[in-house]
């Protein structure tokens, strides 16, 4: 299928790890009409001013990349914020990119949208079969408002207007942009950190959380930025293909995950770290094993290409320009 290079493109949460991996992704591929408004230019909570935006510039795509984002510690602090400032963002881009015309969104979600005990590897059709993790609910219920809005105006809206409004579910994240946070980051960024301080004040141990056996998958942001893109210039009988109206999301995984334990020994390889690693079992482990079922991507035609090796390097360099 042909894609017109010179549609506008708005792309919101531009400044943010995964925002800034597809503006970047994008124009690398030669799409030259990207907008952006940073966050000080156009607050996504507020409706009017999300109306005048679209009134003016008319995109023709949207990606949206824009919410409140952070991890356990920041979903537990301010639970009404997460839900808030999420249902407003995405009820505003995706209600006023319908009223402006646009015909093409894709809405990124998360793996938290799935069920704390859901069977492994997760599946698309998972969703809403069981009671979600408490400590982000808030914040997996907006997702999961956001997907079914999407659903909704194409269910509505999909003939009468072309509306083909599409969402991704991306698996632990980690890359350029991510946050270092000394308490409210992931744990690809906590163990950079605590590794690179510990090399740099010779420690000779880095005591880790928990028992090192839980599971996890990791997908570098770049391969999330080229899966997005991937996603939405499928043509839409493809899409559909994979789909159904009602469960219209796309899981967007590495693939395979690997334990707590061996991605210390990587992020410590990456560092350059050479002290002893220990694992301090008195301190919790969450769920044993959270891997996304990535197959309806793959069967598309999409796999990642960036091994965890390659990206924890990139992701360190990364890390030391910000210091
Ligand atoms: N990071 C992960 O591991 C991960 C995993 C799965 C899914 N995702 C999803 O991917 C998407 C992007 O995540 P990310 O990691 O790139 O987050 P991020 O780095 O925190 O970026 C989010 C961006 O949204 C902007 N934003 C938030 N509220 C806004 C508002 N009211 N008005 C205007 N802009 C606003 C932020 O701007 P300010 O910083 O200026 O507020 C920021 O630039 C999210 O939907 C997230 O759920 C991320």
């Amino acid at each position: 299928m042909s894609v017109d290079l010179n549609q506008k493109i708005y792309v919101a949460g531009h400044r943010g790890m995964v925002g800034s991996a597809i503006v970047h992704n994008l124009r690398t591929k030669g799409y030259s009409n990207i907008i952006t408004r940073t966050h000080a230019e156009l607050d996504l909570t507020n409706q009017a001013t999300v109306a005048a935006f679209f009134r003016l510039e008319k995109p023709s795509q949207v990606y949206l990349a824009a919410a409140k984002v952070g991890g356990i510690y920041a979903n537990s602090t301010f639970p009404a914020e997460f839900i808030y400032d999420n249902l407003m963002v995405q009820n505003n881009i995706i209600h006023q990119a319908f009223t402006g015309g646009v015909k093409k969104l894709l809405f990124l979600g998360s793996s938290c949208i799935y069920p704390k005990l859901a069977a492994q590897p997760i599946s698309e059709d998972a969703l809403l079969t069981g009671k979600l993790e408490p400590t982000n609910e808030p914040y997996a219920i907006a997702k999961i408002a956001g997907i079914k809005m999407c659903e909704s105006y194409n269910r509505q809206y999909g003939r009468s207007h072309g509306v083909d409004y599409r969402s991704v579910m991306p698996t632990n994240l980690y890359g350029p942009g991510d946050s270092y946070h000394p308490e409210n980051s992931h744990v690809i960024p906590a163990l950079i950190r605590r590794f690179h301080e510990a090399k740099a004040n010779n420690a000779p141990e880095v005591a880790i959380w928990g028992t090192g056996t839980p599971r996890r998958e990791f997908l570098y942001v770049d391969d999330m930025a080229a899966a997005s893109i991937f996603v939405m210039e499928l043509d839409k009988a493809t899409y559909d293909g994979q789909t159904a109206p009602m469960q219209s999301h796309i899981n967007v995984g590495f693939g395979s995950d690997i334990t707590i334990a061996e991605l210390a020994k990587a992020v410590c390889s990456a560092v350059g770290y050479q002290g002893d690693i220990s694992f301090d079992a008195s301190k919790p482990d969450g769920s044993p094993r959270k891997w996304m079922d990535s197959s309806k991507l793959n069967q598309l035609g999409w796999k990642p290409s960036i091994t965890l090796e390659e990206g924890l390097a990139l992701a360190y360099a990364n890390f030391l320009i910000r210091l």
